[in-house]
């Protein structure tokens, strides 16, 4: 899903919010030692942590697409597809399809494409390359649902990430919900966020957002 919400773009944010550089995702993919130490990470930090992500959706951008490249031996490179990549990973390890993961999880499988999505050329364009909803695999499949209520994926992967979190937090004895700490200390704990901490500690007070990663109106 962190595939598809990659913007082309990159911006740094001084403290006041202004813009102090912009550059393309390509641009950032190979000189990225040389942006960080003319303009330092906090600008980028500034920025990451109020700047809009692309729509979870089956669309990513081109840099993800055509500008990734891998060493070959003899000095040649290879163009890499990230997202033909990821397709490719799902085979690898053996991922099943979209409606046989949605049954493992308890979630209905889908009849129909127009049940998957609303989008009608999505719909179109699904049917002509997998003819059958029982084709479509787990990745794309799940990257074309609707959104969940108040939620930026699909109920698939809305169930996925949640059950691996809630696995690995508990597995985790240094989690610290698993740790016994006093109620004071729990609470302080709790009431911590990453914008918080923007806010309270280094040079991101000013325009940090108290929730990180949120909208104003998300
Ligand atoms: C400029 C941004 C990004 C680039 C260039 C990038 C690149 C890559 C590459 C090259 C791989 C390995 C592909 C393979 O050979 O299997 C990969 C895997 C992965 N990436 Fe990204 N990525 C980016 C952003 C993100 C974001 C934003 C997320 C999540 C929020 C993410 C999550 C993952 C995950 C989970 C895998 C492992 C997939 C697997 O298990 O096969 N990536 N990424």
């Amino acid at each position: 899903m962190g595939h598809s919400e990659v913007s082309d773009t990159q911006e740094g944010l001084d403290n006041n919010g202004n813009v102090v550089f912009t550059e393309s995702l390509a641009q950032a993919f190979f000189n990225t030692a040389e942006i960080d130490e003319a303009n330092g990470i906090d600008p980028l930090i500034r920025s990451v942590g109020s700047d809009f992500s692309q729509a979870t959706d089956v669309y990513t951008v081109g840099a993800l697409r055509n500008l990734r490249f891998a060493g070959l031996v003899g000095g040649d490179v290879d163009e890499m597809d990230l997202i033909a990549i990821d397709i490719q990973r799902e085979s690898d390890v053996g991922l099943g399809s979209l409606n046989e993961t949605r049954r493992a999880i308890g979630l209905n499988p889908y009849s129909s494409f127009a049940e998957l999505t609303s989008d009608p050329i999505l719909q179109k364009n699904f049917e002509a390359i997998y003819g059958n909803v029982a084709n479509v695999d787990l990745f794309m499949g799940g990257l074309a649902e609707k959104h969940a209520s108040g939620a930026v994926v699909g109920p698939t992967f809305q169930k996925i990430i949640a059950n691996q979190f809630e696995a690995l937090r508990t597995g985790d004895r240094f989690f610290w919900l698993n740790q016994n700490f006093n109620p004071q200390l729990a609470s302080a704990i709790s009431s911590t966020t990453l914008g918080r901490h923007h806010q309270a500690k280094h040079r991101y007070h000013r325009h940090a957002p108290a929730k990180c990663f949120l909208t104003a109106d998300g």
